[in-house]
């Protein structure tokens, strides 16, 4: 089975190959024996393929791994493509998350009018290489990493169908973190989940037919001991009767978090921006030190993550100077995109029946979005690709901020793909957490700059 990596000199590909690798050794079928790396930019290539070397050397039945400079010569005769870009570079996360937060509201890669910059200008580019992939490799299936992954997802299944599958980590964590509150294992409880990307609720844990989360709910202790608990507090949690995807925080939390996002010296992508040029410039002089400066700069993302990505904690209130967010140890341990990833694969190419949290069409799932409509929810997985499982219908205030925050995204996608202006400017003002058309227009005219 061979697999194309689109952004193949992206950080995040040694999490992926040693899942491959860890993958190989069980000799199962339909397991990854080539992997084709594909970048535009081959510095990048040059040094993830220096890490990837070393993670593979003394490794039985370790997939080989090829580099492609022309993307046809990637994707001719490949059975699945990761597609896992970031358009712009971390310089368009810093403008994307910049610009807003000059204009007043939240700036952040993948919520609010950040997100919408950030797929005004992934949209196209994705577009494209779903149009190849249809050309070169019709029966591939492709897994998207790219964020904004539900938006992105949804514009490439104009193109590819059912064929194209989004992911994040998201929801697999905050099952994983959840169960483990309660003291179940994650891997024999059932998770009812349910919303858009970055937008989604976890309703129910059930183990042995009966649901976890009510009591988990009640229980203060339990609900401090993990990130979503102690980000939206018990007192939240027990009102809504539900866990939020920890993005969500964003909104039941706009006041604290914009006010923690905006007096940080630094954003995220600032931070990333220079940790990322750092490494890979210091990488491509020493490529036998790329492995070792990997792994310390990796584990040096995971520990920053929380500190800078929810600056609040503890029902909303920001963390109290000096006093950082840290990651759970078993958080860091990984086993995130790159097992949703790995799971995903094997489940098509060996027909091996999983559930699993997916962005795929909505078909029907939740009657108030058009059946092409990209939602995340449980999926039932296999040969034949991902089909969303039926669940109870959201309620009514869940429902109609996955109705908005769609109807944002699509505006996104018109906006992208016509060039129009009014869809761009209805894509941020309709957004929940932009509270102005004003706003939004000097939103779009800073982002022009
Ligand atoms: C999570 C989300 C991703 C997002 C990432 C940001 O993993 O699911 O969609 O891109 O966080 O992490 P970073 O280290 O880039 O801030
Ligand atoms: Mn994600």
């Amino acid at each position: 089975m061979r697999l194309t990596i689109i952004g193949g000199g992206g950080f995040r590909v040694p999490l992926v190959y040693r899942a491959l690798l860890e993958d190989a050794q069980t000799e199962a079928p339909g397991r990854c024996t080539e992997v084709t790396l594909y970048d535009t930019d081959p510095r990048r290539l040059r040094v993830i393929s220096a890490v990837l070397s070393a993670q593979a050397a003394g490794v039985a039945r370790a997939p080989a791994v090829r580099v492609a400079t022309r993307l046809e010569d990637a994707l001719r005769g490949t059975d699945f493509v990761f597609c896992a870009i970031r358009v712009g570079g971390t310089a368009g996360r810093v403008r994307d998350e910049r610009v807003p937060l000059e204009a007043g509201v939240l700036g952040q890669e993948t919520v609010g009018a950040g997100g919408v910059l950030y797929g005004l200008r992934t949209v196209p580019v994705a577009l494209e290489i779903a149009r190849r992939v249809r050309e070169t490799a019709p029966e591939a299936w492709v897994i998207n990493f790219t964020n904004p992954a539900g938006m992105v997802t949804e514009a490439m299944s104009r193109v590819l169908g059912r064929r194209v599958i989004g992911i994040c980590d998201s929801p697999v964590g905050l099952v994983r973190r959840a169960a483990r509150a309660v003291g179940a294992d994650p891997e024999a409880v059932s998770a009812d989940y349910l919303g858009l990307n970055h937008l989604g609720w976890l309703r129910s844990l059930t183990r042995n037919g009966k649901d976890l989360l009510p009591d988990l709910l009640e229980d203060d202790a339990a609900l401090e001991s993990f990130e979503e608990g102690r980000l939206f507090g018990p007192e939240w949690l027990r009102a809504l009767g539900a866990l939020p995807n920890e993005y969500l925080h964003y909104y039941y939390f706009r006041r604290e978090t914009l006010a923690a996002v905006a007096a940080a010296e630094r954003t995220r992508g600032e931070f990333l921006q220079r940790q990322q040029d750092g490494f890979f410039a210091e990488a491509a002089e020493d490529p036998l030190r790329a492995p070792e400066l990997w792994e310390r700069t990796w584990r040096e993302r995971e520990e920053t993550y929380l500190a800078d990505n929810r600056a609040a904690g503890s029902g909303g209130a920001a963390a109290a100077p000096g006093e950082v967010p840290e990651r759970d140890a078993c958080d860091l341990e990984g086993g995130g995109y790159d097992r949703v990833a790995l799971e995903l694969m094997r489940a098509i190419a060996g027909n091996r029946r999983t559930r699993l949290i997916l962005n795929v069409r909505n078909c029907g799932t939740v009657p108030a979005l058009p059946d092409t409509a990209v939602i995340e929810t449980v999926c039932e997985v296999g040969s034949h690709g991902a089909y969303p499982v039926p669940c109870v219908s959201p309620g009514p205030a869940e429902l109609g901020l996955m109705l908005q925050v769609k109807a944002v995204e699509r505006a996104t996608i018109e906006a992208a793909t016509t060039g129009s202006r009014a869809a761009a400017l209805r894509a941020l003002a309709l957004h929940p957490l932009v509270d102005s058309p004003a706003v939004a227009s000097r939103i779009l005219a800073g982002a022009g700059r």
